[in-house]
């Protein structure tokens, strides 16, 4: 029998992004991209371009790096959003271009201000303009969740007219039941049955993202929109990993449905994920946390020695997840085993980022006595997506902050020109930063800071992950790793910076005339 293939629309470069702390800069998500094209999903929505430069940048550099999956932006029912849409995936070989706009009368009446006559309008203006730069365009009717359904038809039958071919309905506000969820998707499918495809976009307020979105599938939804993780917007998204391992494991009640997914790649997926934005999954996280595989009563263990079975549904192995996930390398090891590794965790450096990453290896070998596959992970990512190393920082010195005044002096490295200075601060990190603004030239205002072990151990390594705002622009986001959490902060702010000269263009020469030239 013919299965019918469930389209896995991925958005955690768009909703995921939106989590509170999980900006990512341009390289980031050109990585991520890459990945989640490793795992087969049909459609990357990159970012929502008329956001800022730096979206438009990256969803643009996605474009010309996805092949297989379609590129997607995300554009408001405006022109500007939707040309910035168009030209953002121009490079796309699959492009589409995703515009919404609220249907529900909360937000008609409260946020859009607009009567539902003047919104469909709209919304077939914005379709009718996204199909001069693309076929393939999405509509979602926002907090479709708390539409009325009459309403939507109507629309829906506007926008397919005007060229729509995926009808989205999101429960933006994860409001919504299982059983409301399938009642709502199977009107809409049959009504627009042959004419465009129902999608869903499930947010997790109530848990129920994942549930909600199986009941769409069995209900005729035949594109699930979700993210790696379930990073989203406030409780986030319905997670990709749940969905797509639910159908599998329980094929013998969604047997009519596959997705294109290649699940061995669900694993290394989530840990890049992690990786890049510093927001660990649960421990207990369903298929990709810590404890998803790990058997902890002694009844447990007992039965899964004798048979795995008794108490797993899922084979490790099926979501990519390595059974040697633990010591790894040392400091004998070599550039043919490291390389190995890299393979085996699915990375393919090119020779230049692979002699980077073993230099920083072996760096790291020499100081800490076991390494995993989380630090090597995090060494490579880090390697693989930082910004155009235009500061760097050489060494730093942290004086007396338990009884003096916390104060830090700091080496950086411009062009082959090393600069040293040193001031104090309210704490240690607070001098750290101080200084390397005073060395710089930049104003950097600290919006965000996460300070997070690698790997186990005493000796783990610290991944810092700033968002810091340069003299009152958007800020950008920055991470550091190493085994001295202060270094790390410091590597963190700096690479916060080399990311915000990078995106702009906006490097200037501004070193502070008390800053010593070495
Ligand atoms: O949750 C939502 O409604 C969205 C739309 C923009 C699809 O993210
Ligand atoms: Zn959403």
């Amino acid at each position: 029998m013919n299965k019918e293939i469930i389209k896995i629309f991925d958005t955690t470069l768009r909703d995921g992004e939106q989590s509170p702390g999980a900006s990512m800069n341009t390289e980031e998500k050109i990585q991520i991209a890459a990945q989640l094209e490793r795992l087969r999903v049909d459609i990357i929505e990159a970012g929502f371009a008329a956001a800022s430069p730096g979206d438009f940048d990256a969803i643009d550099k996605i474009a010309q790096r996805v092949t297989n999956s379609t590129v997607c932006s995300l554009a408001r029912a405006l022109d500007k959003d939707i040309k910035a849409a168009g030209e953002a995936i121009a490079k796309a070989k699959h492009q589409r271009i995703h515009t919404f706009i609220a249907t529900s009368p909360i937000h008609m009446e409260h946020k859009l201000k607009m009567k539902p006559d003047e919104v469909i309008r709209r919304a077939v203006d914005a379709v009718s303009y996204a199909r001069t730069f693309v076929e393939d365009v999405e509509f979602s009717c926002e907090d479709a969740g708390r539409s009325d359904i009459g309403f939507m038809k109507e629309i829906s039958d506007a926008v397919i007219e005007a060229g729509a071919t995926t009808i989205n309905l999101p429960d933006t506000v994860g409001f919504r039941l299982p059983f409301e969820i399938g009642a709502m998707v199977k009107e809409m499918s049959e009504y627009v049955k042959g004419r465009a495809i129902i999608s869903v976009h499930n947010h997790n307020d109530l848990g129920l993202g994942v549930a909600n979105s199986l009941e769409a599938i069995v209900n005729g939804a035949r594109q699930v929109e979700c993210t790696i993780n379930g990073l989203g917007e406030r409780a986030g998204n319905a997670a990709l990993e749940e969905i797509v391992m639910a159908l599998k494991v329980r094929s013998d009640v969604f047997g009519d449905y596959t997705t294109n997914i290649n699940t061995k790649e669900i694993y290394p997926t989530s840990r890049l994920i992690a990786t890049i934005t510093g927001i660990e999954p649960q421990p207990n996280k369903a298929i990709v946390g810590k404890n998803a595989f790990a058997h902890e009563s002694g009844i447990h263990q007992d039965g899964v020695l004798k048979h795995k079975e008794t108490y797993e549904i899922i084979r490790p192995e099926d979501i990519g997840l390595s059974k040697d996930d633990t010591l790894v390398l040392g400091k004998h090891s070599g550039r043919a085993a490291f390389k190995d590794k890299l393979a085996k965790l699915g990375f393919s450096l090119d020779d230049e980022a692979l002699n980077a990453s073993f230099e920083r290896f072996k760096i790291l070998a020499d100081r800490k006595k076991e390494i995993y596959d989380d630090d090597i992970r995090a060494l490579v990512t880090n390697e693989m997506t930082k910004a155009t190393q235009i500061y760097e920082i050489v060494s730093l010195q942290l004086m007396d902050c338990s009884e003096g005044v916390p104060s830090a002096a700091v080496r950086i490295k411009k062009e082959g020109e090393e600069i040293m200075d040193a001031s104090i601060g309210g704490g240690t990190i607070d001098a750290v930063f101080k200084t390397i603004d005073r060395i710089t030239g930049y104003n950097g205002s600290l919006e965000g800071y996460n300070v997070k072990s690698v790997s186990e151990g005493k000796d783990a390594l610290a991944n810092v992950t700033v968002k810091v705002s340069f003299d009152g622009e958007p800020a950008v986001i920055g991470h550091g790793l190493h085994l001295d959490t202060m270094l790390a902060s410091a590597r963190a702010y700096i690479g916060a910076l080399n990311s915000y000269l990078s995106m702009e263009g906006k490097l200037k020469s501004r070193h502070c005339d008390s800053s010593q030239t070495v």
